[in-house]
Formats: structure tokens, C-alpha cells, sequence
């Protein structure tokens, strides 16, 4: 499989090492520096795109491997705002993309047993529940994408939540900024070296119920998304992470 790394740092890095390992080959690196060079991408030179990018830079890339015909793997988290617009193009068009805001088959397997749970504890009004996610210092989006994704989850089954509100913490002593009792807290901690560290956590005055993911690597990432790359190939349409995997 001849791969277009569209992004070359932390990820990109991991991702190329365990490709070459597979014997894959890794056609192009593209990072900031040189992103003006990707314009010669075509189905000739490259059988998939993987973009583990920068939140401003996947929605251009994305559309420049729609452009070129070349499937994409987007991990690329903060930009699904413009998710429905990308779908309705990638459908439209006869596209083939993979999105996922975690490819780590552990983090596909938390997501699902977050669904089961928040149907359990949907019309237990006793429970609060919030979302508290952990990553290094260099993350640029808060909430994170997976974080997100199981708020989302959450809000599709509880009755009393009808959306989120992210909260950034830095320090202990940060004031709290108010919250509704309909949203969703979902508080961000940015610590050194921390890859990724998500929890789920229902409270009532006389227990807790709790639910954690911790990444020990970005091996994890990285293996899912080539796993992700693999399969689109000759595929067309969107696809994500629970398709792939069928948990
Ligand atoms: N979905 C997942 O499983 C998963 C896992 C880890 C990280 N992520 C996300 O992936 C993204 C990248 O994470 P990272 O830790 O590798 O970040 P990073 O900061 O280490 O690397 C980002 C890279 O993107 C490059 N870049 C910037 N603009 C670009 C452009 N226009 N075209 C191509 N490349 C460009 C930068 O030069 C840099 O090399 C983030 O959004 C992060 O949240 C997703």
C-alpha cells in the first residue's frame, strides 16, 4: 500500500514506523513546511491518505484527496463542525473516507460499553453524570474528539442532559464556570505526557459508577488507523472505526 502521511508529527511518526514495518511504503510526509507540495496527489502515486493533521488544516485536506479520488483516514480531531457538509460531499461524490475520533480498538471498545451504560443509567434521576478527559500539554483542541464523541453518546439515551459544556481545567483553584443542570460537563486537564485519558463518571449521593480508558501509547492510534487504511481501499462512502471493527 503506498501512503500519504498528511500530517508528520507525533502521530504521522508513529503511524509511518508500523506501515513500514507491515511493508508499506510511505509516499509522502506532509507538514506544515511543505503542505503546498500536495497538489501532485493522485490515484497514480498514492493508494491512501492518512491525515492526522491540525484541526484547521483536515476539512482543505480531506477535500483535496476528494478532488484527487484518493480514499482518506481522517484522525484528525476539531473540525467536526463541518462534519455533515463533508459526509453529504464524500456520498454525493462517491468518495471513500474512514473518520474516527479514536482508532484504538480499546477506546471503539469503551464507546460501545458507554452506549450500554448510558441506556442503564437513562430515567435514573438520582445520577449526575459527567466526562472528564487527560492529555499531554501540546493538545491544541479541548474537549477532545473522543470526549465528544462519548458526550454524544450519552445525550442520545439521558433525558436529563441535552448538551455539553467543556471546561478546561489548568489548575486546581480555577474558579468553576457555571453549569446548567442540562449540560453535560466534560472537564479537559492538560498534563506532560499524558497520551490520552478518558473517564465517564455517574454520581448519586449514595454511590458512583465509573468508566475509564487510559492509553499507554500511541501504538494503539497508530495500528487502528493503518488497520482503517487497509480496509477502505476499494470501498466507496463514510465509514468510521465501528464499522470496521463490527463491535
Ligand atoms: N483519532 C485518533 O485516534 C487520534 C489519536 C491521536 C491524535 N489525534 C489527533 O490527530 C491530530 C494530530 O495529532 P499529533 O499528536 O500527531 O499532532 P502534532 O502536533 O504532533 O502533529 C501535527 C502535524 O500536522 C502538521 N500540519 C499542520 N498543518 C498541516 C497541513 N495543512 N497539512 C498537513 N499537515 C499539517 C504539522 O506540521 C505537524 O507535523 C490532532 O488533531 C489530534 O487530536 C487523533
Amino acid at each position: 500500500m503506498k501512503i500519504a502521511l498528511l500530517g508528520y508529527g507525533k502521530m504521522g511518526k508513529a503511524i509511518e514506523k508500523i506501515a513500514i514495518a507491515k511493508g508499506h511504503s510511505i509516499v509522502y510526509k506532509v507538514s506544515l513546511e511543505n503542505a503546498f507540495d500536495f497538489m501532485p496527489i493522485s490515484l497514480e502515486n498514492v493508494d491512501v491518505a492518512i491525515d492526522f493533521s491540525m484541526p484547521d488544516a483536515a476539512v482543505e485536506n480531506i477535500l483535496k484527496c476528494f478532488e484527487a479520488k484518493v480514499p482518506i483516514v481522517v484522525g484528525t480531531t476539531g473540525w467536526y463542525d463541518q462534519f455533515d457538509e463533508i459526509k453529504e460531499k464524500c456520498l454525493n461524490e462517491g468518495q471513500s473516507m474512514v473518520h474516527s475520533t479514536n482508532y484504538s480498538i480499546g477506546v471503539n471498545i469503551f464507546y460501545k460499553l458507554n452506549k450500554i451504560l448510558a441506556k442503564m443509567m437513562a430515567g435514573l434521576d438520582d445520577y449526575d453524570v459527567m466526562i472528564e478527559e487527560i492529555h499531554h500539554t501540546e493538545k491544541k483542541d479541548h474537549p477532545s474528539g473522543t470526549a465528544i464523541t462519548l458526550a454524544n453518546q450519552i445525550l442520545a439515551e439521558n433525558q436529563q442532559k441535552t448538551s455539553y459544556k467543556g471546561r478546561l481545567v489548568y489548575q486546581a483553584n480555577t474558579p468553576s464556570q457555571s453549569l446548567k443542570p442540562n449540560e453535560l460537563l466534560i472537564e479537559s486537564k492538560r498534563i506532560a505526557d499524558v497520551t490520552g485519558d478518558h473517564f465517564v463518571k455517574y454520581e448519586s449521593v449514595i454511590d458512583g459508577i465509573e468508566i475509564r480508558h487510559v492509553a499507554k501509547s500511541r501504538y494503539g492510534f497508530a495500528k487502528g488507523a493503518i488497520m482503517a487504511a487497509e480496509w477502505i481501499i476499494g470501498k466507496k462512502g463514510i465509514y468510521s472505526m465501528e464499522d470496521i471493527l463490527k463491535l
